[in-house]
């Protein structure tokens, strides 16, 4: 019998042909959106894997209404949109994408930085409206990046692939972290301080950081009053890492300068506050949307779940 696949959205073609080449009956979400908890559960029941995306709420509720399941691969390197423990209590091995992502979710986070620090969106956004009558010697002035602090908080992969970008602006770099990150060090010469600190010296602050119960708001009232007026908070990890309102009332108040923002608390809802404010960039979470990288996301997440299927530990597994 061949085993059967759900696939729950449309995703590169290569990591259909890995699972069709392996021998698998693969379903691909016709419906060019995120399925229902329901949905997601009937189109699941009665087959042996699935390949989801960050977006599908794979909770206990659904690991009991799928019993045939052997397999959960998530094209993301994040996975708190997974319960761990449940699928762990069934014997579902559940693996993610990490390493293959790291380069573009750091290029997007430098390119939210530059937009922030330079007022892209803000200038663009004018000239198209037809304003701009010519060059003004204080026309959508920003600040500079050379001299100025960079503070990673999340030393991991993408975290420690911020640190050359910020050398290469000529930015000085701390960081925090539980480990130390030596490379980083070495690299970027690199100080490992206490999240406070790292809050009261930055000039820009970039969160890395997966979430998980503790790092659920880890960006609060307490933290941005901590920031520099003249800060920005980059977020291209996860929402809930900000307390979204808090944010608001920080950057309405003039308490930091503005922030660059590829994720957002209650996905895809964007808190109006957050649209009204002009020195904000907001991205529909594209970290890591070059082709080159999803492809290899697809395809690694294939692989995962070619390697579930057989019986196999995945690659990749992260429960
Ligand atoms: C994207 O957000 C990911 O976790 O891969």
């Amino acid at each position: 019998m061949k085993k059967t696949i759900f696939v729950s959205q449309r995703i590169p073609q290569a990591a259909i042909d890995i699972l069709e080449q392996a021998g698998f009956d693969v379903e691909v979400n016709p419906e060019d959106r995120v399925l229902t908890a329901e949905e997601l559960i009937t189109s699941c029941r009665g087959k042996d894997g699935l390949l989801c995306l960050l977006t599908d709420t794979i909770d206990k509720n659904f690991i009991d209404q799928t019993p045939g399941l052997k397999g959960i691969a998530n094209m993301a390197v994040g996975y708190d949109n997974i319960d761990l423990q449940a699928a762990a209590r069934k014997g579902i091995p559940v693996s993610n994408t990490p390493g293959v992502l790291t380069e573009a979710t750091a290029d997007l986070a430098w390119a939210l930085l530059m937009a922030a620090s330079r007022r892209l969106p803000e200038a663009e956004r004018y000239l198209r409206a037809g304003k701009f009558t010519g060059w003004g010697p204080m026309l959508f002035m920003g600040g500079d990046l050379n001299g100025r602090i960079l503070g990673i908080v999340g030393a991991g992969r993408i975290g420690t692939a911020i640190g050359p970008r910020a050398g290469g602006f000529g930015m000085k770099i701390i960081y925090t972290d539980p480990d130390r990150n030596k490379a980083l060090e070495e690299e970027t010469g690199a100080r490992r301080v206490e999240l406070d600190t790292l809050l009261e010296e930055s000039d820009f602050i970039t969160l890395h950081v997966l979430l998980t119960e503790k790092t659920r708001h880890l960006i609060g009232r307490r933290e941005l009053r901590r920031m520099k007026r003249t800060a920005y908070l980059i977020n291209t990890s996860r929402g809930p890492v900000v307390n979204e309102e808090a944010l608001v009332e920080a950057i309405q108040s003039k308490e930091i300068a503005g922030a660059g923002l590829d994720v957002f608390e209650k996905e895809p809802h964007i808190h109006p506050g957050l649209l009204s404010l002009p020195n904000v960039v907001l991205l529909p979470h594209i970290g890591s949307a070059t082709i080159e990288t999803r492809t290899r996301m697809a395809t690694m997440a294939a692989d995962n779940l070619t390697a579930m299927m057989k019986g196999e530990q995945p690659p990749n597994q992260v429960n």
